[in-house]
């Protein structure tokens, strides 16, 4: 099976999760502080806190923010599902705004007409590591005095006019699940300039301790268990160390499926948008109107048969059953995205990737986008 996505470990990764066993310093060491340093200065940020998974982040953030109960976060349905449940761990609402079709993007031309006085942030998404249009949210945060979030989970080493995506927001996050550009099996980090958000996340992601001087059995406000562990940031340190080399390896695989999907009139290539520059978190195409839904999925069956892993990313959070149930949405709320999620289909995507298996995977499309037409 050529599998969707895989993680890339060197001998060096393994030798510095090893090193670390060998010591007593598990947790809160030296790796863990390293890690947070090394973020900070590659995102250009002021302060970091690396946390046990992207999710946590985005919590902290919303915690951080006072953001709560009767609040409103404006938001993508075009996304994985921790950024709006962010939002609904602290009892505030999501509130959808449709996206770009050509960029996946939360639209910000839609954001504005959504504000009321309960609105409190916007939280946008760089999804496929595409950068939203942070200009324009800027502007329209600061017009009505809102928070800007930014998810950048999907988007470590991306650019906007040059500037690294996760440096955008009041506070960004960015995730380390072994699909993502860099792996630390799960994992992390909140990026901010604001020393007040930092100070919060800095004690809530240690159980609520004071940052300085505490003791350890004293907690100040409700916080939670967000460590990251030492053997965990070890690894970070070293895939952060072959940055450079990983997203020039992911360039080369989207570069080579550029090349060889770009005549297939069925679908297109991902698009990037002009000032731009996408670290590739995953390769997804879209299919022509005639191929959605079920014709999508019926690609995904038949490639799995070929031993090819596809997926239907992403599927839209308002018609996650949960997020129905609760909140009664209906297919056609967001048409956009949803006809996006719906005729959207990842191919295998991952560093080590050989033109041959690029190859395989590109004439089997072809010849299953004929037979299921
Ligand atoms: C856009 C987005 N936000 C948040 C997350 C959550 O990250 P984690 O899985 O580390 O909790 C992900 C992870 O896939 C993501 O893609």
């Amino acid at each position: 099976m050529i599998p969707l996505s895989k993680p890339d470990i060197t001998e060096k990764e393994q030798k510095a999760v090893s090193e670390v066993l060998k010591t007593s310093s598990l947790s809160l060491g030296k790796n863990y502080l390293g890690f947070e340093k090394l973020m900070a200065k590659y995102a250009g940020v002021k302060y970091t806190v690396v946390v046990n998974s992207g999710t946590s982040g985005l919590h902290l953030i919303i915690k951080s923010l006072g953001i709560g109960k009767g609040d409103e976060v404006i938001t993508t349905p075009f996304s994985f599902i921790s950024s709006a449940n962010c939002i609904l761990y602290e009892g505030a609402k999501p509130v959808f705004a449709d996206i770009k079709s050509d960029t996946f993007n939360i639209n910000p031309e839609l954001v504005e007409g959504l504000i009321t006085p309960k609105t409190k942030a916007i939280l946008a998404v760089d999804v496929f590591s595409q950068s939203a249009d942070w200009d324009e949210l800027k502007k329209i945060a600061k017009k009505h005095k809102l928070f800007l979030i930014e998810d950048s989970a999907e988007a470590l080493g991306s650019t906007y006019k040059s500037k690294r995506c996760g440096s955008f927001g009041d506070a960004s996050v960015f995730a380390f699940y072994p699909n993502k550009q860099i792996t630390t099996g799960e994992g992390g980090v909140v990026l901010t300039n604001n020393k007040k958000i930092y100070e919060l996340c800095r004690s809530m992601v240690n159980q609520g301790r004071k940052n300085k001087n505490g003791k350890w059995l004293e907690h100040i406000r409700l916080g939670y268990n967000y460590r990251l562990d030492e053997m965990s940031s070890a690894l970070g340190v070293a895939q952060m160390k072959r940055i450079k080399e990983i997203l020039k390896k992911r360039a080369r695989v989207a570069e080579l499926y550029n090349k060889k999907l770009e005549n297939i009139k069925e679908l297109e290539i991902p698009y990037i948008k002009p000032k731009n520059k996408l670290s590739w978190f995953v390769y997804v195409v879209k299919l022509m109107n005639s191929l959605s839904g079920r014709k999508r999925d019926e690609i995904i069956k038949k490639m799995a048969k070929k031993g090819i892993q596809c997926s239907n990313y992403l599927q839209v959070i308002h018609l996650q059953p949960f997020y129905k149930k609760e909140f009664l949405y209906k297919v056609g709320d967001f048409p956009i995205a949803e006809d996006i999620s719906e005729r959207t289909l990842a191919l295998p995507f991952f560093n080590n990737l050989k033109e041959k298996e690029i190859d395989f995977i590109v004439k089997n499309l072809k010849e299953i986008i004929h037979s299921v037409k």
